[in-house]
């Protein structure tokens, strides 16, 4: 958002001109509000469940930044013409849900008549001024934990088709529907140095962002990305949402692909619902975040790539 003028709010710690998870806003040297909002199209066939999964959704920004959610406003955009207004209801059902589970009070919101269902949340939370985990202070030596697999782009497009087995359409919701409140909480007690989640850009479009907010350039360890089951395999089948070629198209000049083939890019690309975090954390703390990482519920979370010194921000896949 280069291109906007610039706003000059000393109390404004995170805005537009470094574009983040969340806006965080400075109101005495204690305190600071973390504002986000998100809102995304039904991706699963259950109200309820797509409720909660937009909410987890929503929360996650927040828990990027490292602060504690408070507080969230509904944005529904509704078909009321063609849709029962108890689907309305059994989506805020689960949102409210989610929002118990994360101890977010909701205060309000705001509905629109769409061609098509949307829902999502705007979240406000606290976090200490001085204590804001961004995406732009990356070190060069740090590990990088990532911490749910990939792959629900992918799977969520075998859904679409009918091709999903049982089993994997229950790991691949139960992942969507996890919230990042643990690994964050893990994080802020250890102390780390950048942090971001990834959602619609995929794992390579998020890291490239931590690069270039950081002036650093990043290595992924290709074999050690976690990847929800059958995940490659759908890729190879060419089940690819479009917003993968998107994030490719967009971010290829910044990575170094070498010899990675082609099922697995798409993965490190597929854009991710509810995603997990990625923590730029120094290498000495890296083993001990993950195990506690691990321990409090993201059992798949693994160390997937470093910072290292390079004079241009770049993405190197090893
Ligand atoms: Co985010
Ligand atoms: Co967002
Ligand atoms: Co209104």
């Amino acid at each position: 958002m280069s291109c906007l003028p610039c706003q000059n709010d000393p109390n404004l710690i995170v805005g537009l001109e470094r574009a983040d998870d969340a806006g965080v806003y400075k109101l005495s040297s204690e305190l600071a509000i973390v504002q986000t909002v998100d809102f995304i199209t039904a991706i699963v066939d259950d109200p309820y469940t797509f409720g909660m999964i937009a909410t987890a959704n929503s929360l996650s920004d927040v828990y990027a930044m490292g602060a504690k959610p408070l507080t969230a406003m509904n944005i529904i955009a509704f078909p009321s013409d063609t849709m029962d207004i108890s689907v309305m209801t059994q989506v805020l059902r689960g949102a409210l849900a989610k929002l118990k589970e994360a101890k977010v009070s909701l205060i309000g919101g705001h509905s629109i008549k769409d061609k098509e269902l949307k829902y999502g949340l705007c979240i406000t939370g606290i976090v200490h001024p001085e204590k804001v985990i961004t995406k732009s202070a990356a070190k060069v030596g740090d590990k990088l934990i990532l911490t749910k697999p990939l792959g629900t782009g992918i799977l969520n497009t075998a859904l679409k088709a009918g091709l999903l087995k049982a089993e994997t359409n229950a790991r691949l919701t139960e992942q969507m529907l996890r919230l990042n409140d643990k690994a964050a909480e893990a994080m802020v007690s250890m102390g780390v140095n950048a942090c971001t989640d990834i959602t619609g850009f995929g794992l390579i479009g998020h890291t490239c962002e931590m690069a270039e907010g950081s002036g650093v350039a990043i290595e992924i360890f290709c074999d050690k990305i976690p990847i929800i089951p059958e995940t490659l395999e759908f890729a190879r089948m060419g089940l690819i949402p479009e917003g993968m070629h998107a994030n490719r198209e967009f971010r290829a000049c910044m990575v170094e692909e070498g010899k990675v083939d082609n099922d697995l890019l798409s993965v490190l690309y597929d854009p991710q619902t509810s995603g997990g975090l990625l923590i730029s954390v120094p290498p000495d703390k890296a083993e001990t975040l993950l195990t506690r990482i691990r321990q409090a519920g993201d059992e798949e979370a693994a160390i997937a790539g470093q910072v290292i010194n390079k004079p241009k921000s770049q993405i190197i896949l090893v």
